[in-house]
């Protein structure tokens, strides 16, 4: 399929859904089931610092920055609902920021050599092309500026859980690989009476691709919350799959 018509098709779902997601999927989230900026403490202090969100959804971790003094927001999303959502919070809340809305795929008018952070909660996983989108977000970055992004774990795409029903099965309640950790294919899935267009990228190609737009990486984290890992009370199968490996993945990286 068409880099187009995946993002096309996507922009679609997210004009449709977004006060779905209003708010979901925020700092100081980073994922489901997951460590967060509380414990992390990755961006330290913002406060009149430039700031730049990709895929900025519902503007709730832009707000999180102002609550901390930040001195420049600025939020790109494909999705007018999502902008249009994102503008309404902010005002809402005495705050007031730059919307790009558009693909980040794209070229953006957006100032180069300009940014201390640029980041993504669970945003960069939707572009169709990573190295092109990368090499965009260093341009953004001023020299030793910060990339953080975080995506789901590639691992949790592949795995699904033995459902073998028999009582005297060792097999029954673990985890089995039932998808290549190596397909990078793009796959359509069906979500709110709609469909998204995703594929999954193995680390590697995140560690690489940032490797090759000359970032250095500071943190990879793949950690499970504290309050999961010791729940005994959570025996949901997202719960117990965040036992056996990480659902999310964060990246803290710095251009060279
Ligand atoms: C899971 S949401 C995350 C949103 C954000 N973290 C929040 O707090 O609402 C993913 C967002 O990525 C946006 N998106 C998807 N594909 C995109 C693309 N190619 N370029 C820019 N934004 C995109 C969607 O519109 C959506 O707002």
């Amino acid at each position: 399929m068409e880099n187009n018509n995946i993002t096309q098709n996507n922009k679609t779902y997210w004009d449709a859904n977004a006060d779905l997601w209003f708010g979901t999927t925020a700092l100081p989230a980073y994922g489901v089931k997951f460590v967060t900026e509380d414990d992390l403490h990755l961006f330290g202090d913002v406060s009149g610092k430039k700031m730049l969100e990709i895929c900025c959804g519902s503007g709730h971790s832009l707000k999180y920055h102002a609550d901390r003094n930040a001195a420049e927001l600025w939020g790109v999303d494909l999705s007018h609902k999502q902008i249009e959502n994102a503008k309404a919070y902010l005002k809402e809340n005495g705050y007031t920021a730059k919307f790009i809305c558009a693909p980040m795929e794209s070229d953006l008018d957006i100032p180069t050599n300009y940014f201390d952070y640029v980041y993504s909660i669970y945003g960069i996983g939707w572009t169709t092309d990573l190295q092109g989108t990368f090499n965009k977000i260093a341009s953004y970055l001023k020299k030793d500026g910060i990339f953080i992004f975080s995506w789901h774990h590639t691992l949790n795409y592949c795995v699904a859980w033995s459902c073998d029903q028999r009582k005297d099965i060792l097999e029954q309640n673990q985890l089995i690989f039932n998808r290549s950790y190596f397909d990078e294919a793009y796959f359509t899935m069906p979500v709110d009476d709609s469909e998204i267009i995703l594929c999954n990228r193995k680390i590697s190609t995140y560690i690489n691709a940032l490797a090759r737009t000359g970032f250095a990486i500071e943190q990879m984290i793949e950690e499970t919350d504290k309050k999961t890992m010791e729940s005994v009370e959570d025996d949901s199968d997202k719960a117990k799959m965040a036992r056996m490996l990480p659902i999310s993945v964060c990246f803290k990286a710095r251009k060279l």
